[in-house]
């Protein structure tokens, strides 16, 4: 770029200030706003950064109006049919796809680190019996920093990429006890010999009574949700990741922080939204009824599972996820003629010919479909946000590394327009 810049005029007194133009590989320049404070006393406003790029980063690519989503540079679609969960952690750890040796040493290292600290179990028996998985989620990965010392030193690039590997490997076991806690069955621990999904598979549903075989279809429709969950460039959870971590905060602690941000059902809590959404429709006859409360402006109901801050177009995601639902309700004979799949078929073929959602380019999102199939596989509604964190977890840990080994990171700190009193005095109680 020839050092391209934005004149900035203040109109009221005339000043003139010359902004660099930054860009990157693909996408939209960005204006450089950083020494504008420092240059003309102003702050830039934007709620809900609809135009701001809060960072340099390698690791995700979305063109929202073209509906592209690339991990590395690599199409979503491609990787969704021809990779692994791990072979994609490592991409998105690493910036490149691995080789043979690689790829079986990563393996093997993420399973070596698939057990809990004993006394974590103590930690997760404090839970009433029907707390919700993702605040179980929250608190024991936050509390593995009270685990892990000897990984801690942020600093350090070996301990960064230990606490990494430790994080990828444990969730599935917290996310898996979590679950265990909440029906009173025993914590199944990790089996290292299965892979990453058969042994999530293992530990949700095996008991130490009877043994659970995962099928096939099972773990490869997981593998695919989890490859599709993996990264999605700074959304709310991997942004609060981020900021978290910008202040040195440990990673189990940060990774904490950005479940609690996932939690939310504009974010990763869309997947169990949809499905409260589906059963409250009922039936295919009431589609129109929610149609039109989703338009009134006066009623709070969302579709939920639809529209994107990004995606103005059909999300990627959910055109692959919308293909394996079909054929996983084909292969599943106990999800088969599932009529929750019939209504949201009918649901997304209102929505996508109503005004309302074309002028709005309002498309179904990778939520919309995931806990369908969740539900085929037979996870209780409750664990679909916790299926979400565990596969997002590679990506904000990704993200995360990515920013500690930046030399340019500091702390993030943005600013407000202050719309509180002027300054005041005290004023004694008895003369308020
Ligand atoms: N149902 C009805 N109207 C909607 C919806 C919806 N799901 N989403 C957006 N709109 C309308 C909204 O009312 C607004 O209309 P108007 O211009 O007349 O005021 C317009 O579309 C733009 O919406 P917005 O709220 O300004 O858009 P946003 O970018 O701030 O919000 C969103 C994006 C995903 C939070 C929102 O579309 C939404 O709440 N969707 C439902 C929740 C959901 O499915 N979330 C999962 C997102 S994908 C997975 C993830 O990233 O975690």
């Amino acid at each position: 770029m020839a050092n391209e810049t934005i004149t900035v005029i203040n109109n009221a007194t005339g000043e003139r200030h010359e902004l660099p133009l930054r860009e990157g590989t693909l996408g939209p320049k960005a204006v450089d706003i950083s020494s504008l404070y420092k240059e003309a006393g102003i702050f830039t406003y934007d709620p809900g950064f609809m135009s701001t790029a809060s960072c340099n980063s390698a690791i995700t690519y979305i063109d929202g109006e073209e509906g592209v989503l690339l991990y590395r540079g690599y199409p979503i679609e491609q990787l969704a049919t021809k990779s692994s969960f791990l072979e994609v952690s490592y991409l998105l750890i690493y910036g490149d796809l691995p080789g043979d040796k690689a790829l079986v040493g990563f393996e093997k290292m993420i399973m070596r680190h698939t057990m809990l600290n004993e006394n974590l179990k103590d930690f997760l028996d404090g839970f009433h019996y029907d707390a919700h998985p993702m605040s179980m989620l929250v608190g024991v990965v936050g509390s593995l920093s009270a685990f892990y010392h000897d990984s801690l030193s942020v600093n350090d690039p070996r301990h960064r990429e230990i606490s990494a590997h430790r994080l990828i490997a444990k969730l599935p076991t917290i996310a898996a006890a979590a679950y265990k806690h909440s029906v009173g069955e025993p914590i199944m621990y990790p089996r290292n010999d299965l892979r990453y999904c058969a042994n999530f598979l293992h530990m949700m549903f095996a008991t130490p009574c009877e043994d659970y075989k995962p099928t096939l279809i099972g773990e490869k429709a997981m593998n695919l949700l989890f490859i599709l969950h993996a990264d999605h460039e700074q959304n709310a959870s991997t942004s609060t990741v981020r900021l978290a971590g910008s202040s040195g905060a440990n990673p189990f602690a940060c990774i904490a922080a950005g479940i609690a941000s996932l939690w939310g059902p504009a974010h990763g809590g869309a997947n169990e939204a949809v499905l409260d959404m589906l059963l409250e429709i009922g039936s295919v006859e009431n589609v129109q009824r929610y149609i039109e409360k989703a338009k009134d402006k006066d009623d709070p109901f969302r579709l939920m599972g639809f529209g994107h801050r990004v995606y103005k177009n059909y999300d990627p995601r959910a055109k692959i996820i919308r293909e394996v639902c079909h054929q996983l309700l084909d292969e599943l004979p106990e999800a088969a003629n599932n009529p929750l799949f019939e209504l949201a078929m009918k649901l997304e073929e209102i929505a996508l010919n109503d005004a309302y959602f074309v002028e709005r380019k309002l498309y179904p999102n990778v939520d919309f479909y995931s806990g369908i199939i969740y539900q085929a596989l037979g996870f209780p509604r409750n664990m679909f946000t916790v299926m979400f964190a565990v596969a997002r977890t590679v990506g904000w840990v990704a993200h995360w590394l990515e920013m500690m080994s930046d030399p340019n990171n500091r702390i993030g700190r943005p600013r407000q327009i202050y719309c509180g009193p002027a300054q005041r005095d005290y004023l004694p109680i008895s003369k308020r």
